[in-house]
């Protein structure tokens, strides 16, 4: 007889998989990342000694960590004539559709898709985060009629993922909070897309299927679009006044207000959040934006005052991004291409350790009808 289990709306609060990856710890405030702190990782360490930590189970010595990078830079092309296929789409298709139908194309080129040792995927997952950065930048390049920019070997990971985005070399400080960035958003537990990610990896259907699926489901602004719908409502505020306005009129409204609240973190701020604030605040003052500063801290004291609600990560990501120099449309692009490797190793361990999900409903419809 198996055990009847009570209806959670939204599975808020139910525990879905066992994972060696990570855990979101409220109580004390950490983001346990295969036994780090992501925030002390964050502020020490790189993007790419994270893909090794959590690919591999171990955070790398320099001397790893440039083998692989090189090993990253050798998979950065992607196939010939890949970009038609960008250049085939509406011009109105959002970058995270381009980027989706990008993914979704790769497995067509994959020589074993039927592959699923740890060593399989750990090779498929180096290939994703080497091209979709590529498919990020130049997907929404060609959608804007600009020109391809090719990756530069000379380049570090992230420089040179942000320079495909503008097209300029970044400052070491740009870099550093670029990176910085990447690493908040690599990898959190069990989000909505890495769910959809390990549900459709159950099925024990391939990676590029699962990571398909979670950019769609990344895509929606309760998700990952709320970076983007930020850096909107910042603009549209234009003030600090302005914003603050804004708000009051979208919770007088019953508005959801996006970049506040979190299913996990309901009472507390997102610890991602206030390393972004910090890389906001210095970014601010070496741009001479400190009117942004001003804004975001505006709005965040509001949402206190008026909501009990707090920041999670989206409210700083985005004006850091904007202060970047990054386009808005990709902001939800970029956070999915960080996550690629939290998916990545969750979809990895979900082959590892595979129980098909399929759970059962609470019934509220009619019975006893007859044609
Ligand atoms: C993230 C989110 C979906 C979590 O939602 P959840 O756990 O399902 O909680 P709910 O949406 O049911 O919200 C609970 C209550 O708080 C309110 N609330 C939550 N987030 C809110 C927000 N951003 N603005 C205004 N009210 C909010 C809800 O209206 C609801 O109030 P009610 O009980 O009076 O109806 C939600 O906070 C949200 O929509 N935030 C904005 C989108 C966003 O920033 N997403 C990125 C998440 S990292």
């Amino acid at each position: 007889m198996r055990e009847k289990t009570s209806y959670k709306p939204g599975l808020d609060g139910v525990i879905a998989s066992e994972t060696q990856l990570s855990y979101l710890d409220v109580e004390a405030e950490e983001i346990v990342l295969r036994g780090y702190d992501l925030i002390e990782l964050a502020k020490s360490r790189q993007y790419l000694d994270l893909v090794q930590l959590l690919l591999q189970g171990e955070l790398p010595d320099q001397q790893e960590r440039s083998t692989l990078e090189q090993q990253l830079k050798k998979e950065y092309d992607l196939p010939d004539n890949f970009f038609a296929l960008f250049h085939k789409l509406p011009k109105q298709t959002h970058p995270m559709d381009a980027l989706r139908t990008g993914i979704s194309a790769l497995a067509g080129y994959e020589q074993d898709l039927n592959g699923r040792s740890e060593e399989q995927i750990k090779q498929i997952a180096l290939s994703l985060l080497a091209k979709i950065p590529n498919i990020v930048a130049n997907s929404y390049h060609i959608l804007y009629d600009e020109k391809v920019i090719a990756p530069r070997q000379e380049l570090s990971y992230s420089e040179n993922f942000l320079h495909m985005i503008t097209g300029k070399k970044p400052t070491a400080t740009e870099a550093a909070y670029f990176d910085q960035s990447l690493m908040v958003y690599s990898e959190h537990e069990m989000p909505n897309s890495t769910f959809t990610a390990r549900v459709i990896a159950s099925t024990n259907s391939d990676i590029y299927g699962a990571l398909t699926g979670a950019v769609a489901s990344l895509k929606g602004n309760l998700h990952g679009g709320a970076n983007e719908a930020v850096m909107h409502m910042l603009l549209e505020g234009k003030t600090t006044d302005g914003f603050r306005h804004l708000l009051y009129e979208k919770l007088k409204k019953k508005e959801k207000v996006m970049g506040f609240g979190h299913r996990v973190y309901m009472k507390k701020m997102d610890p991602r959040a206030l390393l972004m604030k910090e890389a906001l605040r210095e970014l601010a003052a070496v741009k001479n934006r400190n009117d942004l500063m001003e804004m975001c801290e505006a709005g965040e004291q509001l949402m206190k005052e008026e909501k009990g609600l707090y920041p999670n990560l989206d409210y700083y990501a985005a004006p850091v991004y904007y202060l970047l120099g990054i386009p808005i449309d990709l902001y939800t692009p970029i956070f999915f291409a960080a996550r690629t490797l939290g998916l990545c190793a969750h979809v990895s361990e979900q082959y590892a350790n595979n129980k098909l999900f399929r759970p059962r409903v609470l019934y509220t419809g009619p019975r006893g009808l007859h044609p």
